[in-house]
């Protein structure tokens, strides 16, 4: 079964408990959080007060909090955002230069880790560090925003990363984040992702949370049924 995670980076933030909340009642299994820094990406977003104001309601809903580190040096925030409730920290790879000390420092906090990669970025740059982390995210967008569109390109990449991974036995999650839609996501599920992030997909004006999820469910059925 490939797994929601919604990312609130789109939600309407004057309602944000409310949006998150449908979202979970839909049956959203992670909710992903995009932290920016403006310097690794050209945008400043949210940080760990809105992972710790977040924590209560994953926690009843038993719902992993998804936390996607765009940011420089992400080693300076590891233990505060363990702190505010992450189970999942997904640092960029080209904003590490120890990738596997951070990805060690993470898992000692308790943490699941995961590695992420720019569209740029060849899957080369993770072969060392797959046997370390629980996660890899394939950005099927240049990270900074919401909204954009899927580079097509990602989805051999992200086939390519699934036979990496089958070959190897690695059991981590394969996540896939940017422009990923209703209309997309069978073919991207179909070429190995087992994580969808979806924002401007589920948080929207055209339909509400709980449709727009179900939209989502209907897609993979036929990923389901051709397996
Ligand atoms: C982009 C972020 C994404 C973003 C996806 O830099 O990492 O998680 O929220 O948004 P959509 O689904 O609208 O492309
Ligand atoms: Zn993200």
């Amino acid at each position: 079964m490939v797994k929601l995670a919604p990312s609130i980076l789109s939600a309407d933030f004057t309602r944000l408990g409310e949006q998150v909340q449908e979202a979970m009642d839909a049956g959203a299994e992670w909710l992903h959080v995009d932290v920016m820094d403006g310097h690794f990406v050209p945008n400043i977003t949210i940080g760990p007060l809105i992972v710790e104001a977040l924590r209560p309601l994953a926690r009843a809903a038993g719902v992993l909090l998804d936390v996607h580190l765009m940011i420089e040096a992400p080693e300076r925030y590891l233990a505060t955002f363990a702190e505010a409730g992450a189970d999942i920290m997904t640092v960029q790879v080209e904003a590490c230069v120890h990738l596997h000390r951070t990805v060690q420092a993470i898992r000692e906090l308790g943490v699941k880790a995961g590695v992420a990669l720019n569209p740029a970025t060849p899957l080369a740059a993770v072969e060392e560090i797959l046997p370390f982390v629980d996660l890899v995210l394939i950005m099927s967008v240049n990270p900074g925003f919401g909204g954009q569109a899927y580079i097509p390109t990602s989805t051999a990449k992200i086939a390519r990363l699934r036979q990496m991974l089958d070959k190897t036995g690695i059991q981590a999650e394969l996540e896939v984040d940017g422009g990923v839609k209703a209309h997309n996501a069978a073919e991207i599920a179909a070429a190995g992702a087992t994580v969808l992030v979806a924002g401007s997909a589920i948080f929207n004006r055209e339909m509400s949370v709980a449709e727009n999820i179900a939209a989502f469910r209907q897609a993979l059925l036929s990923v389901i049924s051709d397996q």
